[in-house]
């Protein structure tokens, strides 16, 4: 079989020879295309694969139909919003993600993120301290948990809203369960998101639940640009003066806001989060462990389709 790894943003050297390893190791074959520029060299590379291990990468109807001896699609991350699960189950492509596997490193970033707007920007004025100040978890997946295990180490007090969640999850990690998104926008100085982007949550954030926060409140996105409403974003942030909103995931009207609202925005270049080299050799090596698994004996335990 022929395990290819597709990634735009490539994952770091080293997690690669890992995947190498594991494929090869179980007598597959290895293919690689890193950084490619454009779509026609994906639909080119996917012709012969059995099976493809991405990360971001948009993996629509045209990829799959580009792919006839396509047998298994593992995106090596959490969000599998960027693969066409419906053509996918239409051509008999098994979907799988690599849950939890990139948690820590995004969970990380979420603080990077909240020192750097609680320090105005490491820009020299007066700022303020973590401790002791309320953040409010808008979900409790495994990237939701991890925030909540370093947010313990910064003194900060910790709610979440999941209606997902069983409450006994919530309470043995010591989080206070929100019983609405309203009182978690309502009661914390700083808001971090870790939904998935569905057609239920995308544009769910808008105007009237930013304006819930309170006074200097710092909302913070690590999960997908989708899930907010940029307009509503950007009303919030034109009234309410005192608030930031600092993402891994840059909105559509970045650089409206980055003039508008200088210093209160904050924008990484490219989605940061699972980059790491830690994140990188953990999804990528589970993906290509979860590749060899399928073929060995139809294996398919984090399958989404
Ligand atoms: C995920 O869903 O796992 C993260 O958003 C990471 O995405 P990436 O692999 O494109 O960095």
């Amino acid at each position: 079989m022929t395990v290819l790894v597709a990634t735009e943003k490539p994952f770091a050297a080293i997690a690669v020879e890992g995947i190498r390893a594991a494929v090869e190791g179980a007598g597959h074959t290895f293919a690689l295309l890193e950084k490619y520029s454009s779509r026609a060299e994906l639909l080119a590379a996917v012709a012969s694969a059995n099976a493809l291990i991405v990360r971001s990468d948009i993996i629509d109807a045209e990829v799959i139909a580009a792919a006839p001896n396509l047998k298994l699609i593992v995106r090596a991350g959490a969000g599998y919003d960027n693969i066409d699960l419906k053509a996918a189950t239409a051509a008999g492509v098994i979907v799988e993600n690599t849950p939890g596997q990139n948690a820590n490193a995004v969970a990380e970033l979420v603080f990077g993120m909240a020192v750097m707007a609680a320090r105005n920007n490491f820009g020299g004025t007066s700022g303020f301290e973590l401790r002791d100040k309320t953040l409010g978890l808008q979900a409790f997946g495994q990237v939701g948990r991890n925030v909540a295990r370093i947010a313990g180490g910064f003194g900060m007090k910790v709610s979440a809203f999941d209606p997902f969640c069983p409450a006994e999850v919530m309470a043995e990690a010591g989080v206070t369960r929100v019983e609405s998104v309203e009182e978690l926008y309502r009661a914390n100085r700083f808001v971090s998101i870790h939904i998935p982007a569905t057609p239920q949550t995308v544009g769910s954030i808008g105007y009237d639940l930013i304006t819930l926060m309170p006074k200097g409140g710092v909302l913070i996105n690590t999960a997908r640009k989708e899930v907010i409403d940029e307009a509503g974003l950007e009303r919030a942030l034109e009234e309410r003066t005192d608030l930031k909103y600092f993402a891994d995931v840059k909105p559509g009207n970045a650089s409206t806001l980055e003039e508008k609202f200088p210093g209160r925005v904050f924008f990484t270049p490219k989605k940061t989060g699972a980059q790491t080299a830690e994140a990188n050799i953990n999804a990528g090596i589970a993906a290509a462990n979860q590749a060899v698994a399928f073929f060995r004996d139809g294996t398919d335990r984090f399958r989404v389709n």
